[in-house]
């Protein structure tokens, strides 16, 4: 008998840390664990198994069919938007073969076990595109529909990955004639930023949001790249995992949709640097544009409906700005660096 558990790829990273670190808690799953660099400590003792490789490398992931019975993927492995922009060829390599290759393990996977294993995979607000800040403003929340027409690296490859998700679940060699139905069960959630009190982003747009509440906090005086005025929307990392988690358990009936948008607050650039202020007065917090950082995040919408995500599997945020700063952010982070 192979041991059934849950695939989590890019363990080691924001999301991956408050996913396995719940996972765990919670003793919902047994989890293995795929990272390219080492596994923080931390997170050891909820693993089963680590496996320090690469998601290109068709041999490990091969291997790991042959171990487990993997009943959910968790593929969140990728390159941010700003990274990508360095190295867009690279970045197509992880962000787009390194998911044709999870999906590829899940189908094969669902064909051996004959049940649809989940492929939950999160996407982002950058897969939408708006062409000037007007446009922005006027259409305020972007249903998942509409201006997926993304101009970062990043985000062209997550809009392409949702396609792929669609058609690895649905359209798989349909003209084999060996083809079975029973494909994967794929699950996407279009993510806002993130803020967590554990880590901090590396390579992201929306970062100046992470990086200026960590900075502050441990006296680091700190630049935002973006206006006072830029708005996006963002979420605390506990709701992102309970998004994940609670799409995973959505009855499959229930969806209508494969790809949800899911957010919770849009605050401006200085309403950050208010809430952080507030907490840490003698913070020094400027302003210095990189104007095409500024573009990126000008492109991405103000806000996101989730009335679908609200409609088909309850989603619902925890916490709004107030109580994802003075409930969460803000006393977890004072532990952390004092
Ligand atoms: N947080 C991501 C980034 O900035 C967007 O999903 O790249």
């Amino acid at each position: 008998m192979r041991d059934k558990v849950v695939l989590i790829t890019g363990a080691n990273g924001e999301i991956g840390h408050g996913l396995i670190t719940k996972i765990g808690q919670e003793n919902r799953a047994k989890i293995v664990a795929l990272d390219l660099k080492s596994l923080d400590e931390s997170l050891i003792p909820y693993c089963d198994r680590f496996i320090q490789g690469d998601i290109l490398d068709n041999m490990l992931l091969g291997r790991l069919m042959a171990e487990y019975e993997i009943t959910s993927i968790f593929h969140l492995a990728s390159l941010l938007s700003t990274k990508s922009e360095y190295t867009p060829e690279t970045a197509h390599k992880v962000n787009v073969e390194g998911t044709i290759n999870l999906l590829r393990l899940g189908v094969e996977l669902t064909q051996w076990q004959g049940d649809s294993v989940k492929f939950i995979y999160p996407s982002s607000i950058a897969v939408y595109g708006l062409p000037d800040l007007e446009t922005k403003i006027r259409e305020g929340k972007i249903k998942e529909y509409q201006w997926c027409t993304p101009i970062t690296m990043y985000g062209c490859n997550k809009i392409y990955c949702e396609h792929l998700g669609r058609y690895y679940s649905r359209y798989y060699r349909q003209l084999a004639k060996d083809r079975t139905m029973h494909s994967i069960d794929f699950r996407c959630i279009r993510f806002p930023g993130l803020i967590s009190a554990d880590t901090v982003p590396t390579g992201g747009t929306s970062d100046y949001g992470p990086e200026m509440l960590h900075n502050a906090a441990q006296n680091k005086p700190y630049d935002c790249f973006v206006r006072p005025d830029t708005q996006i929307s963002f979420m605390a990392m506990p709701d992102a995992i309970k998004a994940l988690l609670l799409l995973e358990d959505a009855p499959r009936e229930s969806l209508t949709q494969l790809s949800y948008n899911v957010t919770s607050f849009s605050p401006s650039a200085e309403e950050i640097r208010r809430f952080t202020l507030e907490a840490f007065p003698k913070a020094e917090i400027n302003y210095q544009i990189h104007s095409n950082r500024q573009n990126i995040v000008d492109s991405w919408p103000l806000d996101v409906d989730d009335s679908p995500a609200r409609k088909d599997w309850g989603w619902e945020p925890d916490y709004d700005i107030s109580r994802s700063f003075n409930e969460y952010l803000i006393p977890a982070i004072r532990d952390r660096y004092s």
